[in-house]
C-alpha cells in the first residue's frame, strides 16, 4: 500500500492545546442538536427529495421535538426554495422552532436566501466558507487576507439584510468548511471578526459551527481543537460553539462526543448519519448514547422504527440491519451464552420491577448484551432472542415460554436443543418461535397418539384418600385392544401399572407440571422424565386437564421409547 503518501494530521496543520481538560469532563446533558437532512444530507443523495419528501422529514423533525432544523440551500436549487416559501406560508410552525438555511458568501447567492426567508418568524442564516489552505489554494485562489474580505463582505450584507427585515431578529451562523484542516489562528481571526460584527450577546448568540468537513484524525486530535476554540474564542458568553463531524475514517460519534466534553454546545448531524461520503454523525446514535447513560436527550425516539420508515422513504436508502439503536438485528442474540444471560436477565428485570413496585418500562435496566431496554424505543422482544445452529438452550425455552408458556424442566431444555441443533445444522437456516413449537410438538406431545400404543376408554378414580385406580384400554402394535387396570398413590402411577401388565416397564424419574397461561381456562403442559424398559426417555403432554396432560406425557415416553 502506497500509505506514504499521506501525512499524519500533525503535519498538516497546528494542534496548539497542550493541557487538555475535556478528558475529565463528563457528559451530563444534552447539546442542542441540530438535524441538517434536509440540507447537507439532501445534498448527498443521488436522488434529492422532492416537495413531498421534504415535507415528510420535516414532520418527521418536528415531531421528535428538534428546535432548530436547516431546512435547505435555498440559492442552490428552486425545489429547496420553494421548500422554504412552503415553510414561510405555513401557519402551523411552532412557536419555539427555528428554521436555518445555509449560504455561501457571495452577494447574490445571499440576496436569493433573504428572499426565500420573508415571512418566517424565527431564522438563522447559515454562512459557510471554506477556510482550511488546501481549499484555499486549490479551489478558490485566495489568500488569508483576501478570504476573510470575502467573509466579512459577505456577513456584512447578511446584518444589513436582517437589519432590514421586520419582525424578529434574525440570528446568524458561520462556518469555516474544513474547520479541522484550518489554522487555528485563522479560524479565531475569521470568528471573533464575526462575533463582533454581528455584534454577538448572550440575547442574541452567534453559532460557530466548526465541521470536521472531512474526518482526518483520532477523535482526540478534534476534541484538542475544539477545546482550543472554546478557550480562545471572544465573547465566550455570545457564542454558540456547534460541531458538525463526517464520518470518514468512522469516528463521526467518537468526535462529537469527544467535541461535546471539550466544550462544544450544539451538534449537526442528520438522522442514521446520512450525508455526503460515509455521512454526517448520526444524530439517532449520539441521542441513544445519552438515554444509555442516564441523560435525557431530549428528542423523542420511542417510535424508532417509524422514524427509520421516514428516514428511508425519504432518503431512498435503508438503513443497515446492524446499525446501532435501529438496525434489525441490534437487539437481537443467536449466540446461547448470549442467550442465556438474556433470559436470566430478563427474568431478574421483571422480579426486581415487582420488588420495587414499579412497571418494568420504569425499572433500572440491567439487562446482559442489551445496551437498553428494546422497548424505549419501541421495539418488542419477539426479535431479541433468534434461533439458528449457534444457539442453545436458553434461547430456545425462552422462545417456547414468552410464545407459548413452556418452563421446560432443565435436562428437557438440553436434549431438546439438541433436537433443535440437528435441524438448525441439517437445515442452515434460524428457526422461528412457531417452528420450534412445531417440532417441540412433533417430538414430545404427538408420539402420545401417533405411536405404537394407544390408549382409549381409561378413566382414574381415587376410592379412597391417596388411592388411585386406572382403567383403560391399550390398543399395542400387533392391533390387539387389552383391557388394563392398575393402582397407585398417583393417577401415574397407577397409569404405569397397568402398564406393567402388557409388559411395559415404566419408572418415573422426574414427573413436573404446569399452566401455559394464567386463569382456570388454561391449557396444562406435564414432562415426564422416565426409564421405559431401561431407556432414558422424556415425554410431554399437553390438555386443558391437568390429569389428562399427565396421561399423555407418559404414554408419549412410552412410544418414543419404543
Ligand atoms: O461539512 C461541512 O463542512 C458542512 C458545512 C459547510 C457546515 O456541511
Ligand atoms: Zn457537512
Amino acid at each position: 500500500m502506497p500509505s506514504h503518501r499521506y501525512r499524519p494530521v500533525h503535519e498538516r496543520v497546528e494542534l496548539p492545546l497542550t493541557s487538555r481538560t475535556w478528558p475529565d469532563r463528563r457528559i451530563e446533558r444534552a447539546p442542542l442538536w441540530v438535524p441538517v437532512d434536509l440540507r447537507d444530507g439532501n445534498q448527498a443523495l443521488a436522488e434529492p427529495m422532492d416537495t413531498a419528501r421534504k415535507r415528510r422529514m420535516f414532520d418527521l423533525l418536528v415531531a421528535m421535538g428538534f428546535k432548530e432544523i436547516e431546512v435547505g440551500y435555498p440559492s442552490a436549487s428552486q425545489t429547496d426554495f420553494d421548500f422554504v416559501r412552503h415553510l414561510a406560508t405555513r401557519d402551523d410552525l411552532p412557536g419555539d422552532l427555528t428554521i436555518s438555511v445555509f449560504t455561501p458568501a457571495r452577494a447574490d447567492l445571499i440576496e436569493r436566501t433573504f428572499e426565500s426567508i420573508e415571512g418566517l418568524p424565527r431564522v438563522l442564516v447559515h454562512l459557510y466558507t471554506a477556510t482550511a489552505p488546501t481549499w484555499r489554494e486549490v479551489v478558490l485562489g485566495r489568500e488569508r487576507t483576501e478570504l476573510y474580505g470575502m467573509i466579512r463582505t459577505a456577513a456584512e450584507q447578511v446584518a444589513r439584510l436582517a437589519d432590514a427585515r421586520p419582525g424578529p431578529p434574525v440570528r446568524f451562523e458561520f462556518s469555516p468548511e474544513v474547520f479541522n484542516l484550518t489554522e487555528p489562528d485563522f479560524v479565531l481571526e475569521v470568528c471573533n471578526g464575526l462575533t463582533a460584527l454581528w455584534d454577538a450577546s448572550p440575547d442574541r448568540p452567534v453559532v460557530h459551527n466548526l465541521p470536521a468537513t472531512v474526518e482526518v484524525a483520532t477523535p482526540n486530535v478534534y476534541a484538542d481543537q475544539i477545546e482550543y476554540m472554546d478557550r480562545h474564542l471572544t465573547r465566550r458568553d455570545a457564542v454558540i460553539l456547534s460541531v458538525h463531524p463526517h464520518n470518514d475514517r468512522g469516528t463521526g460519534i467518537a468526535c462529537a462526543e469527544l467535541a461535546v466534553l471539550a466544550g462544544a454546545q450544539r451538534v449537526e448531524g442528520c438522522l442514521f448519519g446520512n450525508g455526503e461520503r460515509t455521512g454526517n454523525v448520526d444524530l439517532a446514535t449520539l441521542a441513544l448514547n445519552l438515554h444509555a447513560q442516564g441523560v435525557d436527550p431530549m428528542i423523542d425516539f420511542s417510535d424508532i422504527d417509524e422514524i427509520r420508515r421516514t428516514v428511508e422513504h425519504c432518503n431512498r436508502i435503508p438503513v443497515h440491519i446492524r446499525h446501532p439503536y435501529v438496525g434489525d438485528l441490534v437487539y437481537t442474540a443467536f449466540s446461547g451464552t448470549h442467550q442465556d444471560a438474556i433470559k436470566k436477565g430478563m427474568a431478574h428485570h421483571t422480579a426486581q420491577a415487582a420488588e420495587l413496585g414499579v412497571p418494568e418500562g420504569e425499572a433500572p435496566w440491567a439487562v446482559p448484551y442489551l445496551p437498553i431496554d428494546p422497548a424505549d424505543v419501541g421495539r418488542t422482544y419477539e426479535a431479541v432472542i433468534r434461533v439458528n445452529s449457534q444457539s442453545g438452550k436458553g434461547g430456545i425455552a425462552y422462545l417456547l415460554q414468552v410464545g407459548y408458556g413452556l418452563e421446560l424442566p432443565r435436562r428437557l431444555q438440553q436434549e431438546f436443543a439438541q433436537v433443535v441443533q440437528r435441524a438448525t445444522d441439517g437445515s442452515g437456516q434460524e428457526m422461528t418461535g412457531k417452528e420450534l413449537w412445531s417440532l417441540f410438538s412433533a417430538t414430545y406431545l404427538a408420539p402420545c397418539d401417533d405411536g405404537p400404543i394407544t390408549l382409549a376408554d381409561w378413566y382414574v378414580t381415587e376410592p379412597r384418600p391417596g388411592e388411585h385406580e386406572f382403567e383403560g384400554v391399550l390398543r399395542t402394535p400387533d392391533g390387539a385392544e387389552k383391557k388394563v387396570s392398575g393402582q397407585g398413590n398417583g393417577p401415574v402411577s397407577a397409569l404405569t401399572r397397568a402398564l406393567g401388565t402388557i409388559g411395559v416397564e415404566v419408572d418415573i424419574r422426574n414427573f413436573t407440571q404446569h399452566a401455559t397461561t394464567p386463569g382456570p381456562q388454561s391449557a396444562a403442559v406435564a414432562y415426564v422424565d422416565c426409564l421405559v424398559n431401561g431407556t432414558p426417555v422424556w415425554g410431554a403432554g399437553q390438555d386443558t386437564s391437568v390429569l389428562t396432560a399427565s396421561i399423555r406425557a407418559v404414554l408419549s415416553a412410552v412410544n418414543r421409547a419404543s
